[in-house]
């Protein structure tokens, strides 16, 4: 009889062993599907920069987020990246042609992904992230985070140069919460370009061409 109550005893705690295993070992995979989930986060910044100003806000943006970058050009390529960001200037309050055309042709195969675009400019970039989402949205998919910062302005044929330490040290600060912003995977809402945005963009005939973009290109 007292054998008996042993073996039951005993036949209770390798249950309880065995139950506890096959959680801890459940938890493990699940930790282990996370890690690998995360470390398969793909991450790209395409970018465009006519005298650096974006080149360096992708550089600080993509060391925070393990991405890599990729300058925009006029070949059309496929993405299927978790992570997907646009750096660029604006140019004449909207985007620069050659950054137009490769937001355009570009295939965005994760219908999920977290899309971003971070646009530099000196005096105001009205609703050019607007325009980045409009065409977006012509191939089913949004912005999830869009946002500018003021850097150094380097339209000289209308502005005078402001490349004060107060400038710099108000980008710097930018660029920080931005790379914050994303890496936490912040969304925010986009401003709509409106008609008087675009009244405003008609002024300046020299957008025309798009030859502002040959003349200025830096990609290094
Ligand atoms: C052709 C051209 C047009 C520009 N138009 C604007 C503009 O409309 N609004 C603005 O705030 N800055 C304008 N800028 C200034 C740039 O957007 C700004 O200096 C930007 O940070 C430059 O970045 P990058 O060095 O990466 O090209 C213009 C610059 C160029 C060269």
């Amino acid at each position: 009889m007292t054998c008996h109550i042993k073996d039951f005893i005993m036949y209770v705690v390798i249950v309880k062993k065995a139950s506890r295993c096959s959680q801890e070992l459940e938890l493990q995979k699940q930790i282990h599907k996370h890690q690998n989930s995360q470390e398969k986060l793909m991450a790209t910044i395409f970018t465009f920069s006519s005298t650096g100003n974006s080149l360096y806000v992708s550089k600080q943006i993509a060391k925070s987020l393990k991405a890599e970058i990729s300058f925009m050009s006029q070949k059309t390529i496929e993405c299927d990246d978790d992570i997907i960001g646009f750096v660029f200037p604006t140019f004449f309050f909207e985007l620069p042609k050659t950054v137009e055309s490769f937001i355009k042709s570009i295939n965005i195969k994760n219908k999920d992904a977290y899309i971003f675009s971070v646009i530099t400019y000196g005096d105001n970039i009205f609703g050019a992230n607007g325009i980045v989402n409009k065409i977006l949205q012509s191939k089913g998919l949004n912005l999830s985070y869009n946002t500018q910062i003021k850097m150094v302005e380097n339209y000289l044929p209308m502005y005078e140069i402001n490349n004060t330490p107060s400038v710099q040290e108000q980008s710097e600060k930018e660029i920080v919460q931005v790379c914050k912003d994303i890496s936490e995977k912040t969304t925010n809402k986009v401003r709509a370009q409106s008609f008087l945005d675009k009244l405003i963009y008609l002024k300046y005939p020299a957008r025309k061409n798009g030859k502002c973009d040959s003349i200025f290109t830096v990609d290094g």
